[in-house]
């Protein structure tokens, strides 16, 4: 796919497994783990699996980039849209990717097991609360040193105006109130429509958490803009 140039140097193009090292180093840098978990594993091969998982029925992954490297990246899906050939998911959903990861590498390890298990119990509470919808932002995450420079708006922009092009009507994303900006969703018009215990957050990062579904109604939106 041709390149894109955006502002102040970001260029953008679509995600290739050489950016995989770069999107977990982004992901450990966002959501850095407890110290307690930190004490019982390491956790990369976990990033990972959760960057893979990412990308499973993603059909939009976005690469934002200067001439130093990977700035930031947002992993999607939009139904209608056929610019990418998404990974197919599987019948249970992220967890086999993740299991190859995890449970494969540290099935010895206690701290990696229970990890595992809040991950069953918050992909469950995700099927259970998440609306339908015809796109989902998957994974959103610009570099700490690169944050506040419009990065993330013009991820999201293009996310939002591919999505609306392809005649999608309902974007839907999980976040969380303690490790993730969930603010920035609000901002961009998202509407909180369901929260329930974050089960993997809480654990992860030693701190209660709470899980959050955040729906924007595409229609709406282009009517207020
Ligand atoms: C959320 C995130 C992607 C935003 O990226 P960013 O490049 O800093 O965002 P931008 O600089 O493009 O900001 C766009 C707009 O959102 C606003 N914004 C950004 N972060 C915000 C926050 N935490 N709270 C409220 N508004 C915010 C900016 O003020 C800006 O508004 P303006 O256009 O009126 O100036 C980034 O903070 C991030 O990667 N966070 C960690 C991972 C995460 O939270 N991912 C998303 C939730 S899963």
């Amino acid at each position: 796919m041709a390149e894109t140039t955006g502002q102040q140097g970001i260029s953008f193009r679509r995600y290739t497994p050489e950016d995989l090292r770069a999107c977990t180093r982004l992901a450990e840098e966002a959501w850095p783990p407890g110290s307690d978990l930190a004490a019982k594993i390491e956790v990369s091969w976990g990033m990972e699996g959760y960057i893979e998982s990412s990308l499973m029925n993603a059909n939009w992954t976005e690469i934002a980039y200067d001439s130093q490297g990977v700035v930031g990246f947002l992993f999607g899906r939009i139904d209608k849209y056929r610019g990418e050939v998404a990974v197919p998911g599987s019948l249970f959903g992220e967890l086999p990717t993740l299991a190859k990861y995890v449970v494969g590498k540290y099935r010895k390890t206690p701290g990696i097991l229970a990890l595992f298990w809040t991950l069953l119990l918050t992909e469950l509470k995700l099927k259970v609360n998440m609306p339908r919808s015809d796109a989902e932002i998957r994974l959103f995450i610009v570099d700490s040193k690169h944050r506040g420079k419009g990065i993330g708006g013009m991820l999201i922009d293009r996310f939002l105006h591919t999505a609306r092009d392809a005649g999608s009507t309902l974007v839907t994303v999980y976040t969380d109130d303690k490790t993730s900006n969930w603010q920035f969703y609000e901002k961009y018009g998202f509407r909180r429509v369901g929260t329930f215990h974050d089960n993997v957050t809480s654990y992860f990062c030693n701190v209660d958490s709470t899980g959050m579904i955040y729906v924007l109604d595409l229609k709406k939106a282009q009517a207020t803009a």
